[in-house]
């Protein structure tokens, strides 16, 4: 029953988005085992799980690009240890239940030597119980909640965490934008906004900073009136609402519309282009954290972005920065490692140090977490202008 169910749906998505979303890898081949030719003649196996479709399709999407990106860049290099890489993508639709899924059928199927995913921090936490269980190696572009790589020694990241983010936000509307009163507006369904409203929480107050109201909501409302009325008397000075962007986006409408004029402030969770689509010019003067800034990007990180739009037609976001840098990570480890078994690739992975990527350097730390600057961005004229950078 699970595995017909989960054909069909490899098969829609193969209908639905054309091969060029999933690897060409043929489906016939798919669990019969090893061929006639021996392991050395055949692709290493990337598995990739993603929110191809759904309401944070962006994320997916962008990370998929630049994992393709980064891939094929490899490979016209020649591959790793004499052999061609391959990315399998599945889509996991935003959905906790789809993303383990993925994960099992990426390592038990398409037989994966490391898994890349997931953006969403609810969805790594999923997903790398089951990579954990089955020791594959994987790497998260873009989860930021600390519980992510506490699921266990095979999960690793290549961003920063929500402490430091939250912290970044809370310093920069107490100190920068001298605030001295904010209202929090959280998503309760899921583990990244939570945890950064607790990180900002912490941080604002800690800075003699007081929280004027906490609403919440979530993931999928589409009604933000009775938390926005509520904040409206609040005498709040802004707005701290640490959310995925189709849901900032209506907060930022109907604060407009209810005449809310305070700014918003948010998280990473915001970097989409449908973001701005959505909210329009409810978001004008509001600012975020964000991982990337194609404004002050470094010589390899301009390259990212020219090979990226040349290729795409389109701006990567910092999505596409960290899912370029995940795929570059594990190829950097798949180099390193004596073998291509999971221990090995994981202890390889443990060792990466100074390794420049297009986010920035990277070093793995003991906890399997990436120290990493953190950027600050105004949203001015429907774009994100450079504010600031902070350091860990
Ligand atoms: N950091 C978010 C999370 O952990 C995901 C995200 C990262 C979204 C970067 C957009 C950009 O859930």
């Amino acid at each position: 029953m699970m595995l017909s169910s989960r054909r069909l749906f490899v098969s829609v998505l193969l209908a639905g988005l054309g091969t060029g979303l999933v690897g060409c890898k043929k489906k016939e081949s798919a669990g019969a085992g090893p061929s006639g030719a021996g392991e050395a003649s055949k692709p290493i196996v990337i598995g990739h799980y993603a929110s191809m479709t759904g309401s944070t399709a962006h994320y997916g999407q962008d990370t998929d690009k630049a994992v393709r990106l980064a891939i094929e860049q490899v490979n016209q290099q020649g591959g790793v240890k004499g052999r061609k890489l391959e990315v399998v993508t599945l889509d996991d639709r935003g959905d906790s239940a789809e993303a383990s899924n993925a994960v099992a059928r990426l390592i038990d199927v398409e037989k994966a030597s490391a898994i890349i995913g997931e953006v969403a921090s609810s969805l790594s936490l999923s997903g790398g119980r089951v990579a954990q269980r089955r020791k594959v190696p994987m790497v998260s572009p873009s989860s930021t909640n600390p519980k992510v790589t506490e699921v266990g020694d095979y999960i690793f990241r290549v961003c920063f965490l929500d402490p430091f983010q939250g912290k970044v936000m809370a310093n920069f509307a107490r100190n920068t934008l001298k605030l001295e009163s904010v209202a929090i507006l959280k998503d309760v369904k899921n583990d990244y906004s939570i945890g950064l409203a607790d990180a900002f929480r912490a941080a604002f107050t800690g800075a003699g900073g007081k929280i004027a109201v906490e609403q919440s909501y979530s993931q999928g409302d589409t009604d933000f009136s009775a938390q926005i009325t509520a904040i409206k008397g609040s005498g709040a000075q802004a707005i701290f609402t640490p959310g995925y962007y189709s849901e900032v986006g209506s907060i930022a409408r109907t604060a407009q519309r209810l005449g809310v004029k305070v700014p918003l402030l948010g998280g990473d969770g915001w970097d989409a282009p449908d973001l701005v689509k959505i909210g329009g010019d409810a978001l004008e003067g509001s600012y975020f954290s964000n991982h990337f800034a194609p404004d002050v990007a470094t010589p390899k990180a301009q390259k990212f972005v020219a090979d990226f739009k040349a290729k795409y037609k389109q701006e990567p976001t910092g999505l596409g920065a960290l899912g370029y840098d995940a795929a570059a990570v594990i190829i950097e480890a798949m180099r390193h490692a004596p073998n291509l078994s999971g221990d090995a690739i994981r202890s390889a992975l443990g060792k990466i140090k100074d390794f420049e990527g297009v986010s920035g350097k990277i070093t793995i730390n003991g906890e399997r977490n990436a120290d990493k600057s953190a950027v600050v961005l105004k949203i001015v004229d429907g774009k994100y202008k450079y504010e600031t950078t902070v350091e860990p």
